[in-house]
């Protein structure tokens, strides 16, 4: 199931993504349904192990908005030259709710490929900027509130530990796989594209 998305503490969060070796017709409808639910909850950028796919892709929309903006589909992406610093508010789609102001560099050089296999390498600033690379620390297991400082840290506590609890309700309920099963089927992921 890649057709929601995870939230935090969900293991696959913290995981991190493998390097992707091929990419078919199944795996780009997948990253299609990407797109769909990133606009369906409002948002800029998901990472693949936001739906549960241990895979090194992202898409972004920095605009938020279909037929707007320009989509990036980064696979294998790596970020380098960063240089200065901004803060400003973020947001994650697997942490519903919460915001903070994170800081991180201003410009970063993107190296990623596209859906057709293209190598596309390219400077970013300013806010998509951010929104990169926020989604490349996914692909990391980072989530942004471990980039936060100590007094948001602090005010972040309770609000992780409702998370927390909804989790566990969820596996109570049976509507998140039991843990053996979501190492089954990351593996299976791998097996397929990794
Ligand atoms: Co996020």
């Amino acid at each position: 199931m890649t057709d929601r998305i995870i939230h935090y503490p969900h293991p696959t969060l913290r995981y991190p993504s493998k390097t992707v070796r091929r990419v078919d017709a199944p795996l780009k409808q997948i990253i299609a349904g990407m797109f769909d639910l990133m606009y369906e909850h409002n948002g800029v950028g998901l990472a693949a192990n936001q739906v549960d796919l241990p895979l090194r892709i992202f898409v972004a929309n920095p605009s938020g908005q279909r037929g707007d903006g320009e989509e990036l589909v980064c696979i294998n992406p790596e970020l380098n030259l960063p240089k200065g610093r901004s803060t400003d508010r973020e947001g994650c789609l697997s942490l519903p709710e919460l915001h903070a102001e994170v800081t991180r560099p201003e410009q970063v050089r993107l190296s990623a490929y596209d859906a057709a296999g293209n190598l596309v390498q390219r400077p970013l600033h300013g806010f998509l900027a951010r929104v990169v690379q926020h989604e490349f620390d996914h692909l990391a297991g980072i989530l942004f509130f471990d980039r936060i400082d100590d007094d948001q840290k602090q005010m972040f506590q309770p609000m992780l530990r409702v998370f927390e609890r909804e989790y566990a309700q969820g596996q109570l309920a049976g509507d998140i796989l039991p843990e053996d099963e979501l190492v089954k089927r990351r593996q299976q992921w791998e097996q397929r594209y990794a």
